[in-house]
């Protein structure tokens, strides 16, 4: 869906509906609602007292406008308390006028950028973000009737003119518009892959997909097949995929603007099914286990955006793809594998696989003495545990980088949390044939699993980002739909813009 940007007066916007957000306090008299009162009669204000709406977040009123103004429904969408960034509230806002419109099966939707906004570019940014976001549906696989027919087909921004017949968008609203597409894009191409059925996305497709979008926005794009990840000596990778059929990929993508201030490497962990390995999972653990590919997909949709919206930072995309899977080849527990590193590593359980494929891509980024590194991965249900389905945890190898992190995630309206590493748990990851173990100790799963990557990241700063909860959503929760969320583009997107 393409989002164009209109400069008029709110009566004379035609669309199915017109979305007027409003932060909270007395909506009647925010000057927008003030101005369709007036065109409406009167009635919009009767409405909002009546219905006592006050503008809280997750509340709205709607009314029909019989004619009385060009948009045939007008909905007004409560953000919340105003804050200095609003600019999360007004995706949501956007976001929830999108769903809205599309379940009332409208075809236009158009989104005021509120005059109490603080930066009419930003604003207009995110409900263009939260239209392209809120609409979001994966129905590829759905045929008859149960192919949704209708869709929102066109989403506009408007801005309301400062002076009389001043209705010329300002470039800086034109360009911010943009960007919103760009990044929308990007979370809903982590979407698609993520949803797409591991029978479908395998490591094959996935790295034909990235091949494919790098050239087109060229980006610099190395994969290496089976023979060539064993020649790099990636010995983890190569032990997790042989239970599988389908060959590994390590995929290797390159951003570098003309004068680069930082260079980034991002590393994602791509196992595009994870059935345990000779660990099985018990079945009701499985079922969502396509999902743990998800922070490959963010590494690459990222490195592909950020390419698309020229960020000043020289960006390296990692991603380790295989599936896990069981079989007489299987790895086992016993076994003890060499690592692109050179330290080697005793399986204790074949579940504990992601940390194995992370280990040999950290090493490899890590060689190319990037000045941060920062992975994302579906990694332990220990982290879901510990801080629930909605909220990611971070670990850094230094407190100040992981707390700047944590402060993008703020900015970008994604819950974060620092987590410790603590170094007790170190002592749970010793073995006695090997230079160190798969698994730690029984508690601290989530802290275990990021003290083994960081054997593996040298003496770069680096941070880990466990998105096993909000990957992959049971229900919609925020910006985000049931099933899979692109949950962590936005925060990484944000980290990158302001200079990384
Ligand atoms: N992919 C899983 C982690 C996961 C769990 C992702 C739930 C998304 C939702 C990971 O490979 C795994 O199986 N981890 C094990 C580690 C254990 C064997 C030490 C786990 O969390 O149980
Ligand atoms: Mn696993
Ligand atoms: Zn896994």
């Amino acid at each position: 869906m393409e989002i164009d940007v209109t400069a008029d007066d709110v009566g004379r916007i035609k669309a199915d509906v017109l979305a007027v957000p409003v932060f909270e306090g007395d909506p009647t008299r925010d000057p927008i609602v003030k101005q369709l009162d007036l065109a409406l009669g009167g009635i919009l204000g009767q409405v909002i007292r009546e219905e006592q709406f006050t503008g809280k977040s997750s509340t709205g009123v709607q009314l029909h406008t019989h004619g009385r103004i060009a948009a045939s429904r007008v909905h007004v969408v409560g953000l919340g308390k105003k804050t200095r960034e609003p600019g999360a509230a007004l995706r949501n806002g956007a976001t929830r006028a999108a769903r809205s419109a599309q379940s009332a099966k409208l075809g236009t939707l158009a989104a005021v950028v509120p005059s109490a906004a603080p930066d009419a570019a930003l604003a207009a940014r995110a409900l263009a973000e939260g239209m392209l976001l809120g609409t979001y549906r994966f129905d590829r696989y759905l045929t008859g009737d149960r192919k949704p027919k209708t869709a929102l087909g066109a989403a506009r921004v408007v801005v309301v003119p400062k002076g009389k017949g001043a209705r010329r968008v300002p470039a800086a609203v034109q360009a911010a518009v943009s960007q919103a597409q760009i990044v929308a894009q990007a979370v809903n191409a982590v979407r698609d892959l993520t949803n797409e059925p591991p029978n479908e996305l395998n490591p094959r497709t996935f790295a034909e997909w990235v091949t494919k979008l790098a050239k087109t926005h060229k980006v610099g794009v190395t994969i290496l097949d089976k023979a060539g990840i064993e020649k790099a000596g990636m010995k983890l990778l190569m032990a997790v995929n042989q239970g599988a059929v389908e060959e590994p990929r390590f995929i290797h993508l390159r951003y570098s603007p003309a004068k680069p201030r930082r260079k980034i490497a991002l590393v994602g962990k791509g196992i595009t099914f994870d059935s345990g390995g000779l660990c099985l999972k018990p079945a009701r653990s499985m079922i969502d286990m396509k999902c743990d590919m998800s922070g490959a997909a963010v590494t690459c949709s990222t490195v592909l955006a950020a390419a698309q919206l020229g960020l000043p930072v020289e960006i390296h995309g990692i991603a380790a793809l295989t599936e896990n899977m069981p079989s007489g080849r299987a790895y086992r527990p016993g076994d003890v594998f060499g690592s692109l590193d050179g330290k080697t590593v005793e399986i204790i359980n074949t579940d504990a696989e992601g940390r194995l494929v992370l280990a040999d891509a950290l090493a490899y980024a890590a060689k190319l003495q990037p000045d941060v590194i920062v992975d994302h991965a579906t990694l332990t249900g220990a982290c879901v545990v510990a801080l629930g389905a909605q909220t990611a945890g971070v670990f850094g190898s230094d407190r100040r980088t992981a707390e700047r992190y944590v402060r993008s995630a703020g900015t970008a309206g994604e819950s974060m949390w620092h987590m410790p590493l603590s170094e007790e748990l170190r002592e749970g990851l010793k073995s006695e044939v090997a230079d160190i173990k798969n698994i730690g100790d029984q508690f601290g799963g989530a802290i275990s699993a990021a003290l083994f990557l960081r054997e593996f990241v040298g003496d770069r700063p680096w941070i880990h980002v466990d998105i096993a909860g909000p990957a992959f959503a049971e229900k919609a929760f925020g910006l985000y739909p049931k099933g899979a969320t692109g949950f962590g583009v936005l925060t990484l997107l944000e980290f990158l813009s302001s200079g990384a």
